[in-house]
């Protein structure tokens, strides 16, 4: 369970240094296990909103619920924990490590969780997602579907409650793209997940589609 109250995020216009808002979230939830896309143009804050539900970075106020922990209140270190226990997170920019294989990429997400490494765990992943073949490649080995399968390894490595995806498909043809989608709807069965994303193709795959702006209640000049 997903509960949002309040949440506001601005951010310092690097020129002015006058504050933008991004984020004015008055309320939202989402119920454990659902399957939500949220679509979103280019800049509204769709990155933004699933790092402060991530813990990654902090908003400026409001109040984060996820599993019953209101994620605002716990130290950074506390969050991080928190977030290797329950959140898996696809980035929009991969964020794999270049120094390491796709394996140990998979492991080191494991590194902060209180289940720790698990080899046979990881490498059971990296089949699971095409990859039994490329496990000891590094990320520039990997062709760009491949890095993203990496990603989705890693996200479920911890099996957390919650996957959220930031435009999981943005760099990808529409064959890889749409298979990547099916994949992790397939690893999300038991989760609630969370995808925003701007393309059509991507949103007309999901049941529930919210448009951020319908949440976000930011009026612009
Ligand atoms: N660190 C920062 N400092 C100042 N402004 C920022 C910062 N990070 C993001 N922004 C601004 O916040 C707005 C929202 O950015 P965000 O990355 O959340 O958009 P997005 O919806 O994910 O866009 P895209 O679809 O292109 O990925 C943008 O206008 C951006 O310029
Ligand atoms: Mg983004």
């Amino acid at each position: 369970m997903i509960s949002i109250r309040d949440l506001h995020k601005s951010y310092k216009d690097p020129e002015t240094g006058n504050s933008n808002t991004i984020l004015r979230i008055a309320s939202f939830d989402v119920e454990k296990g659902k399957h939500l896309a949220i679509k979103g143009s280019s800049g509204s804050g769709k990155t933004t909103f699933l790092h402060c539900l991530s813990g990654m970075i902090t908003p400026d106020g409001g109040k984060i619920e996820i599993n019953g922990t209101d994620i605002s209140k716990l130290s950074e270190s506390a969050r991080d924990r928190f977030r290797a226990n329950n959140i898996g997170y696809i980035f929009q920019s991969f964020n794999l490590l270049d120094g390491f294989t796709a394996l140990e990429n998979v492991m080191l997400g494991m590194m902060f969780a209180d289940k720790g490494n698990n080899k046979s765990r990881a490498i059971e992943l990296l089949k699971k997602v095409g990859l039994g073949e490329r496990l000891y490649y590094k990320p520039a080995q990997l062709s760009v579907g491949q890095q993203q399968r990496v990603c989705i390894a890693r996200a479920v490595a911890n099996n957390p409650d919650i996957l959220l995806a930031d435009e999981p498909t943005g760099s990808l043809d529409p064959k890889n793209s749409e298979e990547i989608l099916s994949l992790l709807k397939e690893v999300a069965s038991d989760k609630t997940l969370l995808l925003v994303s701007h393309e059509q193709e991507v949103l007309n795959q999901f049941e529930s589609v919210l448009d951020l702006s319908e949440i976000n209640q930011i009026t612009y000049a």
